[in-house]
């Protein structure tokens, strides 16, 4: 009789290469191992072999990349999802892609099990468990193994695993520091290891894709930023895809030290933990979205949208992205953002980012009602009775009630 079959989410990591042998001694089953390639770089180099190495009957390779960018990464930078206002939610945007992948993999490969990395304390199982669950629909019966959370193993014991199973750990960086690290086009995130105390300050070595301030050079660098509708397009007026765009703006303001985020989270599972992010492209972007905003959206535009974000932000975090409203909000997203069209001019400068034009020609910004000059156009003599009639309700209840500060 042949053997069951699962589909392994294969980074080629230390935890999903320890989950091929694991798999396969603790369920025996064949492992397929499903390597889903956000735009990680050098990441996928040498999979398919290490996947066999550990045991795997098969490796599958996808490049979601261009999938990736237009319809997770863009729609979440137009609903300026930050979560907890710094966290570009690198890691959380790629699970219910990654989940939509390892469903359509097992559907392709008649497996009846699926299988992640993740540990019984992070976000990431959630997010594939519930992404996987709602996907798979009540009659299909895709069982989930999620070795990592079922072991039980520590740090140390992993690499005691890995070492006994004959398993290269590729991690292993300065003074035999292995971060857990998370790492896809949008960002990387990095855990673990000295990180675990909050007051130590992130070591140099956790760090790879941007410079320290320190290095970065001593010249800024101004760069031009087109939008379409909310969409970045182009960069220094070159029209760009999405991908190029982003792994472009990862070099460029990676070399200026900016992106580097140090930050003590929220998790959903109730715990705090002190993540290391690295997003250049993603702060650059939300960084610009944000100034063209001011231009082309109006007041009341803005708050509704902020306070949408917030939701948005939490749902993407939270495993809640195959949800009704998630696509609720993208559609006020996408009609908000509208006449988001324009070019946002930035200077780059040891480590930091700042907006130093904005234009589009849907701007709100008036000159003429603006300007302090002689093209004043704005009615100074009707201020006054805007003023009467705005300040109406406070001198009435000053009149008729007394309260503290009269
Ligand atoms: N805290 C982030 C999140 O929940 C990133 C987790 C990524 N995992 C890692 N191995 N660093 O989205």
């Amino acid at each position: 009789m042949s053997k069951g079959k699962c589909i392994l989410a294969y980074s080629g990591g230390m935890d999903s290469t320890i989950s091929v042998v694991w798999i396969k001694e603790k369920y025996d089953l064949d492992v397929i191992t499903l390597t889903v390639d956000l735009g990680a770089g050098p990441e996928i180099e040498g999979v398919e072999k290490r996947a066999r190495e550990a045991g795997a009957i098969d490796s599958v390779i996808l490049d979601v990349k261009n999938e990736f960018v237009n319809e997770y990464i863009f729609p979440a930078l137009k609903a300026g999802a930050m979560y907890e206002d710094v966290y570009a939610l690198s890691t959380a945007l790629a699970r219910p892609l990654m989940s939509k992948k390892i469903v359509e993999t097992a559907r392709k490969f008649g497996a009846e099990f699926v299988s992640h990395g993740c540990r019984g304390k992070g976000n990431d199982q959630v997010r594939f468990d519930a992404s996987i669950m709602t996907l798979a629909g009540e009659g299909e019966s895709i069982k989930i193994i999620a070795p990592a959370r079922e072991w039980g193993m520590t740090r140390d014991e992993e690499k005691e695993y890995a070492n006994k199973a004959g398993l290269e750990l590729r991690e292993v960086g300065e003074n035999n520091r292995v971060y857990s690290i998370d790492r896809n086009l949008w960002g990387q995130a990095i855990e673990g290891e000295d990180l675990e105390d909050t007051w130590v300050q992130p070591p140099e070595d956790a760090f790879s894709w941007t410079s320290s301030v320190e290095n970065a050079p001593d010249s800024s660098e101004i760069i031009e930023l087109g939008f379409e509708k909310g969409i970045p397009i182009s960069l220094n007026n070159k029209k760009m895809n999405g991908v190029d765009l982003i792994d472009s703006l990862n070099i460029t303001a990676g070399k200026h030290g900016i992106g580097r985020v140090d930050h003590l989270e929220n998790r959903l599972v109730g715990i705090k933990s002190r993540e290391v992010y690295e997003t250049p492209a993603a702060i650059i972007l939300y960084t610009a979205i944000s100034a063209l905003e001011t231009a082309t959206l109006s007041r009341e535009q803005q708050r509704i949208k902020s306070n949408l974000s917030k939701i948005y932000s939490d749902l993407v975090y939270d495993g809640r992205w195959f949800t009704l409203l998630r696509e609720n909000i993208e559609s006020f997203m996408n009609s908000v953002q509208e006449f988001s069209s324009g070019e946002v001019k930035l200077k780059l400068y040891k480590g930091n980012v700042t907006v130093i034009g904005r234009k589009s020609k849907y701007s709100l910004y008036d000159y003429d009602m603006s300007t302090y000059s002689t093209t004043d156009s704005f009615n100074h003599q009707s201020a006054e009775g805007f003023i009467d009639i705005y300040s109406l309700p406070s001198r009435i209840q000053a009149k008729k009630q007394k309260f503290n500060d009269l």
